[in-house]
């Protein structure tokens, strides 16, 4: 019963294979081997463009780098309040990029079109005191399982193109929100004004593998020497590229996601039709929270449900009540049928 997060699964076994296989081989280092080089072709396909790829280890790494290679001397990047880059990375975007991360409201985890209109408003390009308005950072799917439409994409994409920002997506949940949206990556990305993606690997499969990807290669010019600097630049580089061979290879990658979500469709119809336990807000990824009595929390982590409480948003429609907890479940591509019944069952048993 692993609900912590989808980053406790381990790796899929066709990824592992591919790895076993790189490993009994040589090959040039520093990302400059032919599969590093393959991979990064493999990218375009996926995208139906020519994209500059760089891979790196984490999606810290990868959200930190992006929103560096877009940075100006006093930059602020806009991003949702709750979003990933701003509550739990602990300032490695500011760090690597020398920005500040400025939140921006919005229900269920998406930035509201109007409060970033007036947030961006906060800093003219002009005025050296407060600092300028340089990226925006969005997450597809939301840190709280929600996920944007195409049409909520462009029209943000929209609003930082009209102030001259560009826009950067954290992805790394992108499949999931992918396989739920039944888009295409280019439909979900540049087709709707995303200039630059970190492409999440390792919590839908793979062991550690993330991507940046931008969308104009112009773009990319810095990210070289960023990466280097950030020490992100692996010599054994291959193994990731590997693992992406293998992820991306016959739309594992998409099974793999589509598996996560239905997972979490079964715990979340589960949740609604329980008399002990009420669905917090309506999810559509791989993420569920649900509103437990205290009591069940603590007997079903007694009995070895492993899950994460979390903090209430201010804007919650059916407060959590003293004797309840909010907690958030999410299942991955490793999720068994069984582990979400057996759980649903230790949640009845109260
Ligand atoms: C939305 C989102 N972005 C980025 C990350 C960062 O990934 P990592 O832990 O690999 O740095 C996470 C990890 O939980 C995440 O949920």
């Amino acid at each position: 019963m692993f609900f912590a997060s989808d980053n406790w699964a381990g790796a899929h076994p066709a990824i592992n294979e591919r790895l076993m296989r790189e490993s009994t081989r040589f090959a040039a280092a520093y990302g400059t081997s032919a599969l590093d080089q393959a991979i990064e072709k493999r990218f375009n396909e996926i995208f139906e463009r020519d994209v500059a790829v760089f891979f790196v280890a984490t999606g810290t790494a990868a959200n930190s780098l992006a929103l560096a290679s877009l940075a100006k001397p006093g930059g602020v990047a806009f991003c949702h309040a709750e979003a990933h880059v701003i509550e739990d990375e602990c300032g490695a975007p500011d760090f690597f990029s020398g920005m500040r991360m400025s939140p921006v409201d919005g229900a269920l985890g998406k930035m509201d079109p109007k409060q970033l209109t007036s947030r961006i408003a906060r800093y003219p390009q002009d005025a050296v005191h407060h600092g300028r308005a340089t990226a925006v950072s969005m997450t597809q799917a939301t840190e709280v399982g929600t996920i944007y439409t195409l049409d909520e994409i462009e029209q943000i994409a929209r609003i930082s193109h009209d102030h001259g920002l560009p826009l950067h997506m954290d992805g790394a949940r992108f499949a999931n929100a992918l396989v739920q949206l039944d888009a295409t990556p280019a439909e979900m990305t540049w087709k709707r004004g995303v200039d630059v993606l970190s492409f999440g690997g390792t919590k839908n499969g793979c062991w550690c593998a993330e991507a940046i990807v931008f969308f104009d290669p112009a773009m990319a010019k810095e990210l070289p020497f960023i990466r280097k600097r950030s020490a992100q630049l692996f010599s054994k580089s291959r193994f990731i590229a590997a693992q992406f061979e293998a992820y991306l290879q016959d739309d594992l990658w998409l099974n793999l996601a589509s598996h996560a979500n239905s997972m979490a469709d079964r715990l979340r119809g589960g949740l609604a039709a329980s008399n002990s336990a009420r669905v917090a807000w309506p999810t559509s990824s791989n993420e569920v929270f649900a509103v437990i009595p205290k009591d069940t929390a603590k007997a079903a982590q007694d009995k070895g449900a492993k899950f994460y409480d979390w903090l209430e948003p201010h804007d919650m429609a059916e407060p959590v009540q003293g004797h309840e907890q909010l907690i958030r479940l999410v299942t991955s591509f490793a999720t068994e049928k069984e582990d979400v019944d057996a759980f649903l069952d230790v949640i009845a048993a109260g």
